[in-house]
Formats: C-alpha cells, structure tokens, sequence
C-alpha cells in the first residue's frame, strides 16, 4: 500500500531533531487525529535555507511527508521552498494512499509556518505566503487536495 520511497522515510527519517537557534519554526498539527508537526529552518543572510530539521508526532505517512520535505526544502531560497506544496511532496514520495493525503499537507503547512515566523522575525513579507494555520482539520475541510 505504500510507495518503497514511503517506507523508505518512514524507517530513516532525514532532517530529524532540532536547531538552535533557528531562523524560522513552525508547528502544524491536525486535531483529528491527534498529529503534530515541527519544523526549524535555518536561513542565511541572502534567503537560503541552509539547513531545516523536523519533529514529527504522528504516523508513519507524516513522518515520511516531513522527511521528504525537508529534503526538498534544504538548499533552496525561499520562494523555492513555497513552491514545495503537498503534491510535490507526495510526488517525490511516489504517492500515498489515498486516506493519507491529508498527512502531506501537515507538510506544506509547517513548512508555510517556519517561514511565516522567519518573516515575522525579521519584519518582513514573502511574496506568496499566507498566514498560516495551527489546526489543517480545519483547512482540510474546505479544501479540495
Ligand atoms: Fe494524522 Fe497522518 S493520520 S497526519
């Protein structure tokens, strides 16, 4: 039922832990199902992201989103990690079944989260991003994915 790439995150996470310090953080979680996500993105003076770790309490198919994200995200300016969505998270995954859609976009919505407080920090705005929200059940519901 999942992807060898799936299984693959789930059982050696990359990125997993936390930086000091960081630039941005971004906690997600979807209270209907108890899951929560975080994400600590280290952003340097001219917009790339470094260096990005994750926490992920939640199920394997989050643990996996989160690993991959993280990848993808890793080395890329911000305006690049925005176009770091769900879809191109579960792409990059080979796909998920489809009862854990939902899981990636705790993905998409952490990442959006760690840059939002990055843009906070600094007194900026990023071209593009949204205030993010704490609960995706609640987004999920009035969202096609
Ligand atoms: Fe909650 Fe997967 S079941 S994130």
């Amino acid at each position: 039922m999942y992807s060898e790439k799936v299984m693959d995150h789930f059982n050696n996470p990359r990125n997993v832990g936390e930086i000091e310090n960081p630039s941005g953080v971004g906690t997600v979680g979807n209270a209907k199902c108890g899951d929560i996500m975080r994400m600590y993105f280290d952003i340097d003076k001219q917009g790339i992201i470094r260096d990005v770790k994750f926490k992920t309490f939640g199920c394997g198919a989050a643990v996996a989103t989160s690993s991959m994200a993280t990848e993808l995200v890793k080395g890329k300016t911000i305006q690049e990690a925005l176009e770091v969505t769900n879809k191109a998270v579960m792409e990059a995954l080979d796909g998920l079944p489809p009862v854990k859609v939902h899981c990636s976009l705790l993905a998409e919505e952490a990442i959006h989260a760690a840059l939002w407080d990055y843009a906070q920090k600094n007194h900026i705005v990023i071209e593009g991003l949204k205030e993010p929200v704490n609960d995706i059940a609640e987004k999920a519901e009035d969202e096609e994915y």
